[in-house]
C-alpha cells in the first residue's frame, strides 16, 4: 500500500501546495488534495482541520501551507493525536519526524520559497521517529495541563 500524503492550503498557499504535490507523488507517496482548488480568498482553518482530522484518524501524513504557516500550525495542533511542525529549514523538518514524531508538516508560502519548501519537504518525508528517550517527552506533549 503506498504511503499517503494528505495536504490543504489555503489561496495563499495554493501554488507552493501544488509543487510540494509534485515532489511527493515523485517521492512515491500517494497524495490528497482537500482544497483549496481555486485563488479564491478563503479560510486557512477549513482546510487545516480537514487535513488534522484525516492524520488523526490514521490515514497518513499531512502537508498544510498558508501565507506563513502559523495559522495552519494553530489549526492542526488542536486535534488530539496530531503534532504539527512549522518548518523553515530542512533540519527542523527531518528533526521534527527523528525526535517529535510530527504528523503533519506546515509550510508558510509567503516566506520560503519552493527550492527550499521542496528541500523541507524531502527531509520531513525522508526521516523517521527515533522513539526512545523520544517517546517518553513525546508521550508528555498530550497530557492534560
Ligand atoms: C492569508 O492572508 C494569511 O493570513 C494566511 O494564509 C496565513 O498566513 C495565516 O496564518
Amino acid at each position: 500500500m503506498a504511503n499517503v500524503l494528505i495536504i490543504g492550503s489555503d489561496h495563499a498557499g495554493l501554488e507552493l501546495k501544488r509543487e510540494l504535490a509534485g515532489v511527493a507523488t515523485e517521492l512515491g507517496y500517494e497524495v490528497r488534495d482537500v482544497g483549496t482548488h481555486t485563488s479564491d480568498s478563503t479560510d486557512y482553518p477549513d482546510y487545516g482541520h480537514q487535513v488534522a482530522s484525516a492524520v488523526a484518524a490514521g490515514e497518513g501524513l499531512g502537508l498544510l501551507v498558508c501565507g506563513t504557516g502559523i495559522g495552519m500550525s494553530m489549526t492542526a495542533n488542536r486535534h488530539a493525536g496530531v503534532r504539527a511542525a512549522l518548518c523553515g529549514d530542512a533540519y527542523s523538518a527531518s528533526m521534527a519526524r527523528r525526535h517529535n514524531d510530527a504528523n503533519v508538516l506546515c509550510v508558510g508560502a509567503r516566506v520560503v520559497g519552493p527550492g527550499l519548501a521542496g528541500e523541507i519537504l524531502r527531509a520531513f518525508l525522508s526521516a523517521s521517529f527515533e522513539g526512545g528517550r523520544h517517546e517518553r517527552r513525546v508521550n508528555k506533549i498530550d497530557r492534560t495541563v
